[in-house]
């Protein structure tokens, strides 16, 4: 039966490009979405950008543009990296929409009215010449434990000490570098404690992953504390319903936002009910993929303000780790830190999307790109291995059988085991075991290239009468090779298509894969992608980054 799946991967903050660490989860999650809809599931691929927030207030006021300017043209870059990735939305949108603010605010004044909103007034620091109240980020002063100096107003990077702000040592505000004063401030908080039964159940469900559910029990057992969902002017955001010159912090909409991105969609389209997908009782399914750094916001707050305004909560949630590059943190200085423009204009997108899966799982652990690494593994596996099957057989169908394939097939097993093990392959995408996977499938390249070589065309076309036999044994390889490119079909997509079209057929999808292609005519061979060399790589990783 066929099932229907809601998915989004976390919002980009509309302030900044996107850049290969991000990339990790928006290729995670592709390769997701387009594996359901190749299984015949319905899968909408939603995201959004997160655009409210001191920092993209700021941003805007340093460039003396207004933030929805800003927003609007980050949104485009967002779109045009995505697009070049192929990454393929059902639907993008942004968190500034009258969609987003409608959601918002129906939900807050639920929350109201549960009783499961309270007031406090907090101490706060505060930029007397900007007229601001300051985000930890935006202080700056002498650690209070080691005495380190330029440390922010949250965290010493020198000593790891944890503290408020008001700890610092000659603090000054980032904005103004004069000294902050504090003021009182009346702020609103969410009742979390009320939702902990509600989360407990949640966690029991057995859909989460080990590292989600160890976080949860380990915030239980310290207890929660209400979650302050507001902000004073000036922000970049939403204002509160009757409560003037208050804001929603960001981190309360951003969430909606996905909702708010299905609303949009809903819009447009009469085949997609938003009620199906968030009704307290839906019985679709429902994945937020993010970065393991907001399990906090996923886990917690999120399907607590769900519970409490009177929807579903998520079905899972996938955490994924961060990307080390050559083994370290990205860093600007070391030319590791890449945005997806830079990369695009240094080499083929499908090479990364086929790295990151090779190295993914469905784990947090951080994963590597290693750029040695990198070009062995396209050069040996996507053209050594898997293109080369094609390169090998077509030439001899083109060349001697005048592109076409043999009507009968004469290796059955060896096609029934490509066939067969799709179930496996599947069940490995389905539980994001990609490494998996593409190891399995690479295994599967392996056995064709090797009944190639034990059979050798090359040989037979030499002499007389061998004819039919050379035109089975490259049918059963390129039958081999669409099987292959079907399984890397979430991964490749664009190599997929072009198979497709070398092939003579309809896209593939995984129930048809039994069909055999016999006594069917396919295209000339047309090499369907490049070797890195070396120099590519090198211009990359000392691609100019000084912009960044
Ligand atoms: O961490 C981030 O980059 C956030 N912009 C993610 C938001 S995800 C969702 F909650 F909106
Ligand atoms: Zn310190």
């Amino acid at each position: 039966m066929s099932r229907n799946i809601l998915v989004t991967s976390a919002l980009p903050y509309a302030n900044g490009d996107i850049h290969i660490g991000h990339l990790v989860e928006y290729i995670q999650t592709d390769i997701w979405v387009r594996f359901q809809k190749l299984r015949g599931n319905r899968c909408l691929y939603l995201c959004a950008d997160d655009a409210h927030g001191t920092p993209i207030m700021l941003s805007a006021e340093a460039q003396n543009i207004t933030p929805d300017a800003l927003i609007k043209d980050v949104q485009a870059r967002h779109e045009h990296d995505f697009a070049d990735f192929l990454i393929e939305f059902d639907n993008f949108y942004t968190t500034h929409s009258d969609e987003n603010r409608t959601l918002s605010e129906n939900i807050y004044r639920h929350l109201r009215d549960n009783g499961d909103i309270e007031t406090r007034t907090i101490e706060q620091a505060f930029d007397a010449e900007k007229e601001m109240f300051l985000p930890d980020r935006f202080v700056k002063g002498e650690c209070p434990r080691c005495g380190t100096a330029d440390q922010y107003g949250d965290n010493c990077e020198h000593c790891g000490a944890t503290y408020s702000p008001a700890d610092l040592n000659n603090p000054i505000s980032v904005l103004s570098g004069t000294p902050p004063i504090t003021k009182d401030s009346e702020h609103f908080f969410f009742n979390l404690a009320k939702y902990q039964p509600m989360l407990e159940d949640w966690l029991a469900s057995g859909h989460l992953q080990p590292a989600v559910v160890n976080k949860l029990k380990e915030w239980f057992a310290t207890g929660l504390n209400p979650w302050d969902i507001s902000r004073d002017a000036p922000y970049f955001g939403f204002e509160i319903p009757d409560a003037p010159g208050k804001y929603f912090y960001v981190w309360l909409d951003a969430p909606i936002g996905y909702m708010a991105s299905l609303k949009n969609m809903c819009a447009q389209r009469d085949d997609i009910k938003f009620d199906d997908y968030w009704r307290s009782d839906a019985d679709t399914e429902l994945y937020h993929f993010i970065g393991k750094d907001i399990i906090y916001f996923h886990a917690l707050f999120w399907p607590a303000i769900l519970k409490a305004a009177g929807y579903r909560a998520p079905t899972a949630i996938f955490a994924h780790g961060f990307l080390t590059v050559n083994g370290q943190k990205m860093s600007k200085s070391r030319g590791t830190f890449i945005k997806a423009r830079t990369y695009l204009e240094h080499l083929d997108p499908e090479y990364l999307r086929y790295y990151f899966a090779a190295k993914l799982n469905s784990g947090i652990d951080d994963l590597d790109l290693n750029f040695e690494d990198f070009m062995q593994r396209i050069n040996a596996d996507l053209v050594g291995k898997v293109v080369n099957i094609a390169s090998r057989c077509a030439g001899f169908i083109t060349k001697h059988f005048d592109g076409k394939l043999a009507d009968s097939c004469s290796e059955p097993e060896l096609l029934r085991d490509l066939v067969s093990a799709g179930e496996s392959i599947a069940e490995l995408y389905e539980t994001r075991e990609y490494s998996h996977a593409i190891r399995d499938i690479m295994a599967l390249a392996d056995r064709t290239n090797q009944y190639i070589n034990d059979k050798a065309p090359w040989q037979l076309i030499k002499l007389e009468g061998n004819e039919k036999e050379v035109q089975e044994i490259c049918s059963v390889g390129l039958n081999c090779f669409r099987l292959i490119m079907l399984y890397l079909k979430p991964v490749l997509p664009k190599t997929a298509a072009n198979s497709e079209a070398f092939l003579n057929i309809e896209p593939m999808t995984w129930a048809a894969r039994g069909e055999l292609l016999i006594d069917h005519a396919i295209h000339p061979f047309k090499p369907l992608l490049q070797r890195i060399d070396q120099k590519q790589v090198a211009e990359l990783s000392g691609a100019d980054v000084s912009q960044q």
